[in-house]
């Protein structure tokens, strides 16, 4: 038999992965406004949430803050891609700072959402995560009519005003699976609960769940490239997990990957959340390939080719500049 360091070692890499339409935005956003106005430039929280973008962006002059109130009065100041409330506008409208949003435009399609069913009085069910932006972003648009639910569990304590007008909507970046399970138990307890007019788990979420199932039961070990803050990254390392994964990771860098990890592995996994440059991707490919993984076979689930154009203010100054 062959040693075990001879055992056939070989790679699975997802596609799609990585950058989605709203991160690409986001990212290009900050980029061409330190181009056009030069640093620095706020952003209100991370553009995106990847530690390797945002340390990127600060050394070309972005300053990230947390709060609207620390961009000095009439700086420019880029609202993130998962979005804000309308007390942030507000905000920034007081202290007379120039904004750019850079909300993803699949978010922003789930704040209309929101604004609608809350004008017509329904109980809008909020399928989301406590204390993410985006969760926040979206709640702010119809505070009185939200009421939050993290998960099926919690379907049980779930108090409506009226069972028969209910809507669910949701966060973009949620496990497809849970989330359904979640509506599921919603619609045993109110019937007439509506459906959103279309999908708010958005097309790059679910195309990067979709790839990790089709491969996850042949993996010893699926890498995730992504950061700990990133809702969909943390889901695509649960999602391999259920489909049969036997060991899976998150990391932001190559260097994070544990050797120990390796130990009696023939098949890994890699895939790449939607806000993660794929440079990081190909560093973990080298580091597998350093260690006799070279061998990398393409799994792909789908092909995007959705792309958002830039937000106004900047297309409109590209314009006048050129
Ligand atoms: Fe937008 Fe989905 Fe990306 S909501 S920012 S396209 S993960």
């Amino acid at each position: 038999s062959l040693p075990v360091d001879q055992v056939s070692k070989r790679v699975l890499l997802a596609a799609p992965r990585g950058y989605c339409a709203g991160v690409d935005r986001a990212v290009v956003t900050v980029e061409k406004a330190l181009d056009l106005y030069g640093p620095p430039i706020y952003v209100r929280k991370e553009i995106v949430h990847n530690k390797h973008v945002v340390r990127t962006l600060e050394k070309r002059g972005a300053i990230f803050v947390d709060q609207t109130d620390e961009v000095p009065e009439g700086a420019t100041v880029i609202f993130s891609a998962h979005g804000v409330s309308p007390a942030v506008h507000r905000e920034a409208a007081a202290l007379q700072l120039k904004t750019i949003d850079a909300t993803c435009p699949l978010v922003t399609k789930v704040h209309r959402e929101a604004v609608r069913f809350a004008s017509d009085d329904y109980d809008i069910l909020l399928i989301g995560h406590e204390g993410h932006e985006e969760v926040e972003g979206t709640a702010g648009e119809a505070p009185d009519h939200i009421v939050l639910v993290q998960n099926p569990d919690e379907v049980d304590q779930v108090e409506v005003r009226d069972p028969d007008k209910v809507v669910w909507l949701s966060q973009t970046t949620l496990s497809v699976d849970e989330t359904m399970e979640t509506v599921r138990r919603l619609r045993e307890k109110f019937p007439k609960l509506q459906d959103p007019p279309s999908d708010d788990i958005c097309y790059a979420t679910q195309n990067r769940q979709v790839a990790v199932k089709q491969m996850a039961a042949e993996c010893d070990l699926m890498i995730v490239v992504g950061s700990q803050n990133s809702s969909n990254s943390v889901r695509l390392v649960e999602v391999a997990l259920d489909h049969g994964a036997r060991a899976g990771h998150l990391v932001d860098y190559a260097d994070e990957i544990d050797e120990a990890w390796l130990d009696g592995v023939s098949t890994v996994g890699v895939t790449s959340g939607a806000s993660v440059p794929e440079l990081l991707v190909r560093d973990v490919l080298q580091w597998l390939a350093d260690r006799g993984f070279e061998d990398v076979k393409a799994i792909t689930a789908a092909e995007e080719s959705l792309m958002f154009s830039l937000p106004n203010e900047i297309r409109r100054d590209l314009k006048a500049r050129d």
